[in-house]
């Protein structure tokens, strides 16, 4: 039988996990994002949720099946996928390349992030870790959104001289939002007017309560700038992650999300995905979003080409018809009619959802008006 996680039904309808997840619980059903519904559940909550179910053809019913749930004996331990959040200059690349004993800051035009970059490191007990980057500007709202949805742990940063700001609220929400863990780190504690306390006491306002408060909330005063307190951070996030008991099957035709991508002069079109299951290899025919390729090659956060990439590994694909957007997905497929079969369905769907948005908030205004 037919069967889909919480999550990945949230993904293709394009909501919020945690609001399906409240649904359900309305319904009577209480799940968590990774489990998976049975198909008339799946139903009830589409048009609970307003969408129309697409009673398929032949060739689309695959296309569905790509949220299918993997059988318990394929499922192995995967790396966790961290997002680092935060407000503007609170000192999220710097934490990051004191975890990876790299400098990217030093390369940013005006030390602003103004992309999500995707790492992955090994920690010295042997663990990897994959962390996303994202920028705390607040004209980049939408990647914040992006990454709090791809993530399972977000790591909040937050300097402890400048304490709560605009899009730090703003990403406590995004978290809350998309129902995943988060770990404050209160960095920039070497500084002389550092005010750890404080920050704890600002985040009761907005019902963060770190352990020390009676909550449960995990937080690390660290500086990225003296390298201090980074052991506890991973050791943090190695907790939280055993907690949620992160599994992916390996052995299938890979699925991933595309964190961001663009048109390089050289190389084409070109998108960063995330595995999420299966292992991508180079030579495997894909759809990405409403694009369609095939695997030229492939880059590690490290810039070393790779054959392969598993689960919750990020890595740039090369060998795409068109530029995807951020948040596309990534499904490999058989053969290459295929893929130009389940894009063109894709590119059709998205048409159509663009002229039907608007019949609709029109409907809408005038029965507001009534
Ligand atoms: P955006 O990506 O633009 O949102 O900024 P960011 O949060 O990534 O901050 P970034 O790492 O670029 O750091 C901003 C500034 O804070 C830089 O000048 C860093 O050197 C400084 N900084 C970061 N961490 C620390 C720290 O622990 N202590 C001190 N004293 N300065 C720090
Ligand atoms: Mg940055």
């Amino acid at each position: 039988p037919e069967s889909i996680t919480v999550q990945e039904l949230a993904n293709r309808m394009a909501e919020k996990g945690a609001d399906l997840v409240k649904a359900l619980f309305k319904m009577g059903t209480a799940v968590t994002l990774n489990q998976p519904i049975d198909q008339d559940t799946a139903e009830l909550l589409v048009e609970e949720f307003g969408h129309r179910i697409q009673r398929v053809s032949d060739a689309d019913v695959e296309i569905g099946m790509q949220g299918e749930a993997d059988a318990p004996e394929t499922l192995q331990p995967r790396a966790p996928v961290v997002t680092i959040m935060g407000h503007v200059d609170h000192g999220k690349t710097s934490l990051l390349d004191a975890l990876r004993g790299t400098n990217v800051v030093s390369g940013e035009s005006g030390g602003i992030t103004q992309h999500i970059g995707a790492y992955q490191i090994k920690t010295k007990g042997g663990d990897l870790i994959t962390f996303l980057d994202t920028p705390g500007h607040e004209a980049f709202s939408e990647m914040r959104a992006r990454g709090a949805n791809v993530t399972d742990i977000v790591i909040l940063v937050v300097a402890a001289d400048d304490g709560l700001m605009p899009q730090t609220i703003e990403a406590i929400n995004h978290t809350k939002a998309a129902g995943v863990p988060m770990i404050v780190a209160i960095n920039k504690c070497d500084k002389p007017d550092a005010n750890p306390q404080k920050v704890r006491e600002r985040l009761l306002e907005h019902e963060v309560i770190v352990e020390d408060m009676g909550g449960e909330t995990q937080d690390v005063e660290v500086s990225a700038l003296k390298r201090q307190g980074l052991d506890a951070l991973i050791d943090k996030i190695l907790l939280q992650s055993e907690l949620l008991e992160l599994t992916a099957n390996p052995d299938r035709a890979a699925e991933g999300n595309v964190i961001e991508a663009q048109l390089d002069k050289g190389r084409g079109a070109v998108a960063t995905v995330l595995v999420r299951r299966g292992t991508l290899k180079v030579g495997d025919t894909f759809v990405i979003g409403a694009e369609s390729g095939k695997v030229r090659a492939m880059i590690n956060d490290k810039g070393q080409q790779v054959k392969q990439a598993g689960p919750s590994t990020p890595v740039e694909v090369l060998g795409l018809s068109g530029v995807p957007m951020a948040g596309d997905q990534l499904t490999v497929v058989e053969n290459e009619a295929r893929a130009r079969e389940v894009a063109a369905y894709r590119q059709e769907q998205a048409t159509k959802k663009r002229t039907t948005a608007a019949p609709t908030s029109f409907e809408h205004m005038f029965s507001a008006l009534n």
